[in-house]
């Protein structure tokens, strides 16, 4: 186990894994852990520090979590944050109240800079607020260390013990010198060395898994994602033939794909693990045949793919345990079971119901995407692989706008891989989040040669995006567009227009359906 690590208490917030991640940021071991956790649970895991997050509730509110206060004469550094700064005051003896004036976004703050934890913030910065409480009086032996114009004590301190408070989110990226006060309180107050790495994190998991799978078998459900692939790489090098792998081809991938993914866990690739490919294509076509309406595309798929995958499961027999490659940000929207299903999001479709296991092993689960590619590529996962673009469970089924045949899919794998293929040659598959090419129902007049011709078209979508949530269409040079208009004209029989997609999300989608 890591010598030196900072928990993480959670209570309730949003950012709370964020957190845990901006703390490994400055290389150290940190995880986030539930505020029922008893505090001699919290010391024997010999933490250098502890934080606690922001939550929804009001101090004051009986109901609403505690802590007990014997942890802030444990020794230990304590930071917290918003709900958890409040909290400090309030187990402390200070005063928290419904605050006057609510502060939402991006707020000026007034810093004494003199402070350990904002030593080499800048006097007057610019803060992450997000609270409707406020700390009206700070505890006896603190000293305020931060205002703005609403809040009397946006950072208190009582240095002596180590305690320190933030009424804003240093987590968030909003919050322009947030890393220096994470950095400060766990390089600075805790003394950490910053001694963590990826591979660090390699080990960890790995002897994690070892001790939960002990000799158990493992079934892992590989997609040729990256989360997918991660996770099963993750759990060969720990439990090597213990872990079997189906791959469900649907026949909706991109060009040559399937083949990729067998080259890389088939038994000619370097893994150690048991690898097995299903082509499922006739199957998947089938029960897709005269659809057009896209969540029945995404549901069909979905339960085809449980099917398929219960199947080969069935032929493995009993198994110990299900992996999969859930991560973080797949933990959180779950989580939120109350907002608006715009469209059903899924890659395995949820858990097969016949297949006989006792426990599900997420390996990633505590990850961000950019940190689960750096753990990829520790693994030596193939860059092509780890630096993958999202694609979508459904696949082309859904960039296939109406009825999915096999014409309009062969159609649309080799437009796709044109635009891919020129994207990479102009260095742009760098700095675009997500680009494509989709087979519209558009069917139009041109002229070819001396003919006339009554083709289809196909549309490109290129889109910049830090979280998928909203997205800007990539402004692309004229000249890149250019070559792959001409090459998918003039390469892929059947299509004689090509479109490109200027609508940003919202009021678009990244996908089409
Ligand atoms: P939208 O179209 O919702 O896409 O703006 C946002 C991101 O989600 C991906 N996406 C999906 N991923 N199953 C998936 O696994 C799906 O059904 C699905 N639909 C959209 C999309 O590719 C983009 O990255």
């Amino acid at each position: 186990m890591p010598q030196e690590k900072i928990l993480v208490l959670d209570f309730g917030g949003q950012y709370n894994q964020l957190i845990a991640r901006r703390v490994r940021e400055c290389h150290v071991y940190a995880e986030v852990v539930p505020y029922t956790t008893p505090l001699s649970a919290l010391l024997a895991m010999e933490p250098a520090g502890i934080i606690f997050t922001g939550g929804p509730n009001s101090v004051y509110d009986d109901a609403s979590p505690h802590y007990d206060p014997a942890i802030l004469t444990a020794g230990i550094p304590v930071l917290g944050i918003c709900y958890g700064a409040q909290l400090i005051a309030h187990m402390a003896g200070g005063r928290v109240e419904s605050a006057p004036v609510s502060e939402y976004g991006r707020t000026t703050v007034f810093a004494e800079t003199d402070s350990r934890l904002l030593r080499h913030v800048h006097a007057q910065t610019t803060v992450w607020m997000s609270h409707t409480d406020y700390i009206a009086q700070a505890p006896e032996g603190f000293r305020v260390t931060a205002r703005t114009e609403n809040c009397p004590c946006a950072a208190m301190e009582n240095d002596a013990q180590r305690i320190y408070a933030v009424q804003f989110h240093p987590e968030v990226l909003h919050t322009q010198e947030g890393k220096i006060v994470l950095r400060n309180f766990v390089r600075g107050i805790c003394g950490c060395r910053g001694s963590w790495r990826m591979d660090s994190f390699v080990q960890t998991a790995v002897a994690q898994m070892r001790e939960k799978i002990g000799d158990g078998r493992v079934l892992c459900a590989l997609s040729g994602g990256v989360d997918s692939s991660v996770a099963a790489v993750l759990l060969s090098k720990a439990v090597g033939r213990q872990l079997t792998c189906v791959f469900v081809d649907h026949g909706l991938l991109r060009k040559n794909e399937g083949d990729e993914v067998e080259a890389i866990f088939g038994p000619q690739g370097p893994y150690e693990l048991n690898f097995i490919r299903v082509n499922a294509q006739e199957r998947f076509y089938g029960r897709l045949a005269g659809v057009t309406e896209p969540e029945k595309k995404r549901k069909i798929i979905g339960e085809e793919f449980i099917r398929v995958f219960e199947e080969e499961a069935k032929k493995i027999g009993a198994v110990d345990f299900l992996a999969q490659g859930t991560i973080y940000p797949d933990v959180i929207e779950s989580g939120l079971g109350a907002s608006a299903t715009i469209k059903s999001h899924h890659n395995v479709g949820g858990l097969p119901d016949h297949v006989e296991f006792r426990e599900i092993v997420e390996p990633l689960r505590m990850l961000f995407k950019d940190e689960v590619r750096r753990l990829g590529r520790e693994l030596g996962l193939p860059e092509s692989l780890v630096s993958r673009q999202p694609f979508p469970g459904p696949g082309l089924a859904i960039r296939v706008i109406g009825e999915v045949t096999g014409e309009k899919l062969a159609i649309l794998r080799e437009a796709d891989a044109i635009f891919r293929e020129e994207m990479a040659e102009a260095g742009l598959d760098k700095t675009a989040n997500q680009y494509f090419a989709v087979l519209t129902e558009l069917r139009s007049v041109g002229v070819m040669g001396d003919g006339r011709s009554y083709d289809r078209a196909v549309a490109l979508r290129s889109v910049q995006t830090s979280d998928f949530m909203t997205a800007d269409f990539s402004r692309l040079p004229w000249e890149v567009l250019d070559r792959v208009s001409v090459r998918i004209v003039n390469e892929v029989r059947g299509v004689n227009r090509v479109l490109y997609d200027i609508t940003s999300k919202p009021p678009a989608t990244v996908e089409y359906e």
